[in-house]
């Protein structure tokens, strides 16, 4: 099964500068429980951006250079041949190019949607049509008065 997670604003912002926008504990506490124990899966810029490891997760980075020390692919192809159509959960954890990417093969999205936006936003998450997913509700928190909300998209079966 291929995942992505992700944190939006509300203009699918990613990222500037490659690095996060937004830093939320909540958020971060969120992701490291949603993925844990789980293959993650992520850009080179991505890779080199992370402040530090991911414990108890195994990290594959998309690259088309080698990496010292970490599980590298040159391509896409290889995860999605791995986890298609799988009961193991794989992580896409983008940036912006990677989302997109694996946008068409991804089951589920756990979205975290900020209601905030940044007009110096560099990275966006792709545009999706949201009539082809279910949407549930997860959580909610807030952090500098900012509100966001958890979501899981389900991919509609046709
Ligand atoms: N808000 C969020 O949830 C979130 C999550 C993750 C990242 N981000 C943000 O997103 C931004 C980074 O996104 P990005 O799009 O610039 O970079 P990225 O997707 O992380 O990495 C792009 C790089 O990955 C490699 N790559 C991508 N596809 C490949 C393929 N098919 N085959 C081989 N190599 C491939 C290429 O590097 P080489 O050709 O050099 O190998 C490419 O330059 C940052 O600002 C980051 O903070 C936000």
């Amino acid at each position: 099964m291929i995942s992505m997670i992700s944190s939006v604003g509300r203009n699918r912002e990613l990222g500037k500068n490659n690095s996060l926008i937004w830093h939320f504990k909540e958020d971060m506490k969120f992701f490291k429980e949603t993925t844990m124990g789980h293959t993650v899966v992520m850009g080179l810029n991505t890779y080199k951006s992370l402040p530090g490891d991911l414990p108890g997760r195994h990290i594959i980075v998309v690259s088309n250079d080698l990496i010292d020390g970490v599980d590298t692919v040159n391509g896409i192809e290889p995860i999605i041949e791995k986890y298609q159509n799988t009961e193991e959960e794989v992580f896409i954890c983008g940036g912006a190019s990677i989302y997109k990417q694996f946008l068409p093969y991804a089951d589920k999205l756990y979205l975290t949607e900020i209601d905030d936006e940044d007009d110096e936003a560099d990275t966006f998450f792709p545009e999706f049509d949201k009539n082809e997913w279910n949407k549930t509700f997860i959580e909610e928190s807030s952090q500098n008065n900012i509100n966001f909300k958890m979501y899981l998209y389900e991919r509609k079966i046709i």
